[in-house]
């Protein structure tokens, strides 16, 4: 399946892939605090986007927390955190993370786990994963999880690329990975998908959008049931 190409990323090289920074080695303190601190800043702007509708602080869950870079500043924000991801290595080194962060109430799921059925959840929150999912079904699988899970009251917090379908774009989609740039191969490239076709799949999964920020490269989706 397409998207275990993560697992070999997490063993490769986890931070570079989660946060693509070319200039940056992610082996270093200086690397490290880059990569802390720009997952600070992203989940201060994510529970900020959300913040006026999130009511619950009880049960948050991320899709596709990697090692933890958002996981980690959400999780002293709520009772607990259910982290997804698809590849085992992610979680593992998630955990590692929490542990050494002091943090006993992250709990990590493999995709196909039973995480939409641990109780009710507050927030859901997922950024730059979602555009990196080829396989269309397995977004609906996620959207139907989500909405059978998330609380009356509760938000849903998504980002996914809806920039609009270009000839270059399409072209590259065909070239075979050993021809592209690292960003560009399978996996890790970015997916593109219509906005229209989006909220019709929010809406038949019982999720209404009460806001869109950014539309393009990193258009936020705010749901609500
Ligand atoms: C670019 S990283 C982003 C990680 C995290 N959201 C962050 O912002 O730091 C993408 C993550 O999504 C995970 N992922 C990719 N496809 C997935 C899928 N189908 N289900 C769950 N996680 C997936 C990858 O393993 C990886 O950890």
């Amino acid at each position: 399946m397409l998207e275990n190409r993560w697992e070999t990323f997490a063993r490769e090289n986890a931070e570079w892939y989660i946060y693509t920074a070319p200039d940056v080695d992610f082996t270093t303190a200086e690397g490290r605090s880059f990569f802390d601190r720009s997952g600070r800043e992203d989940a201060a702007q994510i529970l900020a986007e959300a913040g006026p509708r999130l009511t619950g602080r009880g049960r948050a869950l991320e899709i596709g927390c990697g090692v933890g870079r958002l996981t980690m500043p959400v999780s002293e924000r709520f009772t607990e955190v259910l982290a997804v991801d698809i590849a085992p290595t992610m979680l593992r080194k998630l955990a590692d993370n929490a542990q050494r962060a002091g943090r006993d109430n992250v709990r990590g799921f493999l995709s196909h786990e039973p995480w939409d059925t641990q109780g009710p959840v507050d927030f859901v929150y997922s950024l730059i994963v979602f555009q990196h999912i080829a396989d269309w079904s397995a977004i609906v699988e996620y959207f139907t999880r989500i909405g059978s899970c998330l609380a009356p009251g509760g938000v849903c917090w998504v980002q996914f690329d809806t920039r609009a379908v270009s000839l270059p774009y399409l072209a590259v989609s065909r070239l075979p990975d050993a021809v592209l740039p690292r960003p560009w191969r399978k996996g890790i490239r970015r997916v593109r998908r219509s906005r229209d076709r989006l909220v019709e799949l929010f809406e038949s999964c019982g999720l209404r959008v009460a806001s869109e920020l950014r539309p393009g490269e990193r258009h936020a989706f705010l749901l609500t049931r």
